[in-house]
């Protein structure tokens, strides 16, 4: 009788706990069934192997020849990830985390070694068919940049992105990869970063090819490329579609501008802001009308004419190149990955160059000292994210969305908390943002593994994965970020509540909040013991 009584208090305890926890649970909004997961890199930062099997050199491989000082640490990305060799294990590694996407991209000059069609490189066709095999045989999507920063250097030689063929260029390539890779890739994204690319590549020099042609070649760099992406899109929509039936985007960054006093000024200069680093690629694109922002157009003008030039250093885009662009992405592929503060006061007088995008745009803009960081330019602040995600939806229509990067740099090693925080924090926003009815369809962490950041070498480390550069064999170790990013996307909601320890063998799970667990196990023991 007393038996049967503790057993009656104990499952009272025991469904009450179960009905909190369940209660719980359904207060955590969780990823829908069929929201992607996926990773992300670029040739040039993984691959290595940068003068076998007929790859031409790209402007980076010339770059680190002729001009190493321009890379932080003097390094190079001749071996890098060497990638090119251990794909097998990256396919690995993506399988251990769980994901079903994976975002590469597409050298050029190893396809084309002297950037035009009538050569094809028969060993880079091979490399890419083995590496879209091994994806496809273990149930992984191949989300394929066809250009991440490669220009082959001949092609470079002939202007690059400041030669209007370039358009001509960058499709006919892209026809080759549709040609080749198309039975097979179902997503397509042609152009990484116009922004970034255009103001590192063309205004401040920091970049490969390094021309520094401030407020001139910036403008002319991103106008190509939104040409060179719809003459793209076209030759898929109108060659290939239906046959191979995928789809193809562009991938812009955006960083979100929060304005730092309430001011008037400082409102508009978050306006600016959006114009220039976010409308300028966007509007063409995705808005109702095409072309540039008007803001941007006017400012440009403007600037211009107080200079003394009879024209406007944003070329304006013919009526019929307006209709061209207009709609030119099935889809928005977003890469984020921090806010900034932005402002505008009277003394910007003289601080900049003239002419320059900064002098054009005329803001200021830092990093909120409060906002986190571990190492490297990326300050942690969420709700920039949501706030951008929002933006996007109301402005452009609710567009569909891949978020194609999102992560930061750390300097911990394995134990990269930072990232740890950063992730959960990020993806609890586009939880947010999606329940908002913003249309994310998936998600994509930068990067897998850690590899060449462009000018800092191998001083910043973005990767999920860990890789000691000083390894010949570059083995790829999980960080604490990997196992905690497969945790959710294997249960598909933001638990905050476990640590992993990236040292033990396999990542064992330290619950962190775990009195709740501890007394639900002590009960089914006493109810074990009980029976
Ligand atoms: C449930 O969600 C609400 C709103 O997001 C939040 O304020 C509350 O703290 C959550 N409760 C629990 C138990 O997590
Ligand atoms: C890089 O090379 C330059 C010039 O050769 C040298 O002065 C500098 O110390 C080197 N830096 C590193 C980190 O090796
Ligand atoms: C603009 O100025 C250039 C010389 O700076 C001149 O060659 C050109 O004809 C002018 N164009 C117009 C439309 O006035
Ligand atoms: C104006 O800008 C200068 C330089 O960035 C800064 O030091 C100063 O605090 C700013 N003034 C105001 C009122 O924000
Ligand atoms: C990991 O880093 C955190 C600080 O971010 C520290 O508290 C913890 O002790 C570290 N763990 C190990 C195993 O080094």
């Amino acid at each position: 009788m007393a038996g049967e009584k503790v057993t009656q208090a104990i499952f009272l305890i025991w469904s009450l706990l179960l009905t909190t926890s369940l209660g719980r649970q359904t207060n955590f909004s969780s990823f829908p069934p069929d929201f992607e997961f996926g990773t992300a890199t670029s040739s040039y930062q993984i691959e290595g192997a940068w003068n076998v099997d007929g790859k031409g050199w790209s402007m980076w491989d010339h770059l680190v020849r002729t001009a190493p000082e321009s890379i932080y640490d003097n390094t190079t990305g001749d071996i890098a990830a060497n990638s090119y060799y251990l794909y097998k294990r990256d396919v690995e590694i993506l399988k251990e985390l769980g994901v079903n996407n994976y975002r590469f991209s597409i050298s050029w000059p190893r396809i084309l070694p002297y950037g035009r069609p009538d050569y094809v490189n028969p060993y880079g066709v091979a490399y890419y068919n083995a590496l879209i095999d091994e994806l496809l045989a273990n149930d992984i999507k191949p989300f394929v940049t066809i250009y991440h920063w490669e220009l082959p250097q001949n092609l470079n030689e002939l202007g690059g992105w400041l030669n209007e063929d370039i358009a001509d260029w960058f499709a006919d390539y892209a026809r080759v990869l549709f040609e080749n890779f198309g039975d097979r890739v179902k997503h397509w994204l042609t152009i990484n970063e116009p922004d970034v690319h255009c103001y590192f590549g063309y205004e401040s020099g920091s970049h490969a090819p390094r021309i520094i042609s401030p407020g001139v070649g910036y403008y002319e760099c991103g106008r190509n490329i939104l040409l060179a992406n719809a003459k793209a899109y076209h030759v898929y929509d109108e060659e290939f579609r239906a046959s191979q039936g995928g789809e193809i985007g562009m991938v812009i960054s955006m960083e979100w501008p929060i304005p730092k006093t309430d001011s008037a000024d400082d409102h508009e200069a978050v306006q600016d802001f959006i114009a220039f680093n976010i409308g300028q690629y966007m509007d063409p694109i995705f808005s109702e009308n095409g072309n540039y922002p008007k803001r941007l157009i006017d400012r440009v003008a403007a600037a211009s004419t107080k200079q003394g030039l009879n024209t406007s250093r944003l070329r304006p885009f013919t009526s019929e190149q307006i209709e061209y662009i207009k709609g030119t992405a099935d889809f928005l592929g977003l890469n984020h990955y921090t806010s900034k503060l932005v402002y505008r006061n009277e003394s910007l007088e003289g601080r900049f160059s003239v002419p320059s995008k900064h002098d054009d745009v005329y803001i200021d803009e830092l990093r909120h000292p409060s906002w986190p960081v571990d190492t490297g330019f990326v300050h942690e602040y969420a709700p920039g994210f949501y706030s951008l995600l929002i933006y996007l939806k109301n402005t452009y229509n609710n567009p569909k969305i891949y978020v194609t990067e999102n992560g930061c740099s750390t300097s911990t090693g394995l134990n990269d908390t930072f990232r740890v925080q950063y992730y959960r924090n990020y993806l609890s926003a586009l939880l947010d943002a999606l329940a908002e009815g913003v249309n994310v369809k998936g998600y994509f962490a930068w990067s897998l593994m850690d590899n060449f950041e462009w000018s800092f070498g191998y001083t910043l480390r973005f990767g999920i994965y860990e890789i000691d550069m000083n390894d010949p064999e570059r083995k790829r170790v999980p960080k604490m970020s990997a196992l905690v990013l497969k945790e959710i996307i294997r249960s598909r909601v933001i638990d905050y509540n476990y640590d992993v320890d990236p040292y033990a063998p396999s990542g064992a799970f330290v619950r962190t909040a775990s009195i709740f667990t501890i007394i639900l196990l002590a009960t089914l023991v006493i109810i074990l013991r009980i029976y």
